[in-house]
This record gives structure tokens, C-alpha cells and sequence, in this order.
């Protein structure tokens, strides 16, 4: 059954919040998170993109967060994450672990802030990594996958690492490899059942 199919017959409808632990403009894991989206809409989830560059997060301070409480733009961040039912997440591997960027966005999320819904409780992710390297960062994988299940997301258990980036991608925004479109569009489905399936 198709992840559509699934989610009209459970009537149940699938809001997805896609980001990238990449600040590169031309950053293969954009590129590679952006096939995801477009697979996921057309498989009937509401997917909100968004760009963890504009929203001006300091690194972690401690002191900070206890003399001014959450930077404005970390409330707005955990507002996001509390608002979808899943997310879509796309890191480079940095010497084997996922980005620095995406770490520090999931840290300011995970932390309290009064009349917040949760953040990460209930919810599901879906794991994607892209570089030039022949591996993909597919070393980072289970590291970012250790970090959301210590917050209590779901995360699907099947993942995509695209290795050889640069020639990895169709002129239509695809994957080039017929295989490796598939397990894209899979990894999506999936993603998109496990999360009506968990919201139902
Ligand atoms: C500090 C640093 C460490 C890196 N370590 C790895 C690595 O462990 N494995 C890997 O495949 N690529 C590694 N790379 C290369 C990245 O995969 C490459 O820069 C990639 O394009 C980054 O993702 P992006 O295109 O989405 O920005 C590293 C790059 C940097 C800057």
C-alpha cells in the first residue's frame, strides 16, 4: 500500500518539518533533503521546510539561557518542532558525527520554556545524509539517531546516506541511481506511515 493510501485510510494527515544540518548554499544535503520534500508532498504529507540558518541561534550558553531564558528565535524553532508530527532531517558528516549546526538547534529545542507543547515526545524522524565520500556520512547516521531517541522520537529505521554527492543528483532534483530513488521515495513512505500509524 501506498504511503497515500495509508494515510486516507486511517484519515489521519501527516505535518513534516524538513531541515538540514548544513549552512552551504550549495550544500548536497539541501539538495538531497529537497527530493525528500518533494516525494513526501507527493505522497500527501504537509511538509513545512525549514532553514536553520536564518534563525540566528547562539551556540548553547548556559548562563545566557539562565539570565534570558530562550533566544526569541529558539522559541520560535520549538514552536516548529511542537507544531509537526515528524521530521525530515539531512546532515553532513564532520569526522564522523553529524553537524554542529543541526546539534545545537536540537539542543536549544530540547530545552523547558513555559506553555510549550512537546518538542520531541510522540513525534518521528527520518534520517538522510549526503556526501562527496564514497560512505555517504552514513557514520553520522547513528549518532543523530542515538541523540532523537534520547528525546523521545521515533525514528524510522530506514535511512539513506548518498555518497558520491556531486554526481549523485538527475537534472529534475532526483537521484540520478534508479535504486537509489527508490529508497528515497521508501525511506519517505515509511517515514509518512510510521507517523500517522504513531498519530492515529
Ligand atoms: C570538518 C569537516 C569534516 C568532514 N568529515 C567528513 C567525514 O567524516 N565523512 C565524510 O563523508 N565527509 C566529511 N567531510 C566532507 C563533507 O561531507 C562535505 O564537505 C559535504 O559537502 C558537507 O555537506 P554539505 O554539502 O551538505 O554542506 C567533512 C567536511 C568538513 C568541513
Amino acid at each position: 500500500m501506498t504511503a497515500l493510501a495509508f494515510r486516507e485510510r486511517i484519515n489521519v494527515s501527516v505535518r513534516l518539518l524538513a531541515f538540514c544540518g548544513s549552512a552551504r548554499k550549495e550544500s548536497f544535503n539541501r539538495r538531497l533533503l529537497a527530493a525528500a520534500v518533494t516525494r513526501a508532498r507527493a505522497a500527501g504529507a504537509l511538509v513545512t521546510e525549514l532553514d536553520l540558518r536564518s534563525d540566528l541561534l547562539p551556540i548553547y550558553d548556559g548562563d545566557l539561557e539562565s539570565q534570558q531564558g530562550l533566544p526569541a528565535a529558539a522559541l520560535e524553532l520549538k514552536a516548529q518542532f511542537a507544531s509537526h508530527d515528524g521530521f525530515l532531517i539531512a546532515s553532513p558528516e564532520y569526522n564522523g558525527f553529524f553537524s554542529p549546526l543541526l546539534k545545537n538547534a536540537l539542543d536549544w529545542v530540547s530545552r523547558p520554556a513555559p506553555n510549550t507543547p512537546a518538542a520531541y515526545a510522540g513525534k518521528t524522524a527520518g534520517l538522510l545524509a549526503a556526501s562527496p565520500g564514497a560512505l555517504g556520512g552514513i557514520r553520522c547516521l547513528p549518532h543523530l539517531r542515538l541523540l532523537l531517541s534520547n528525546l523521545g522520537v521515533t525514528v524510522s529505521p530506514a535511512q539513506l546516506a548518498l555518497g558520491h554527492a556531486g554526481q549523485a543528483f538527475a537534472r529534475d532534483g532526483g537521484l540520478a541511481d534508479a535504486n537509489q530513488q527508490t529508497a528515497l521515495e521508501k525511506l519517505v513512505a515509511d517515514l509518512i506511515r510510521l507517523t500517522a500509524a504513531i498519530k492515529a
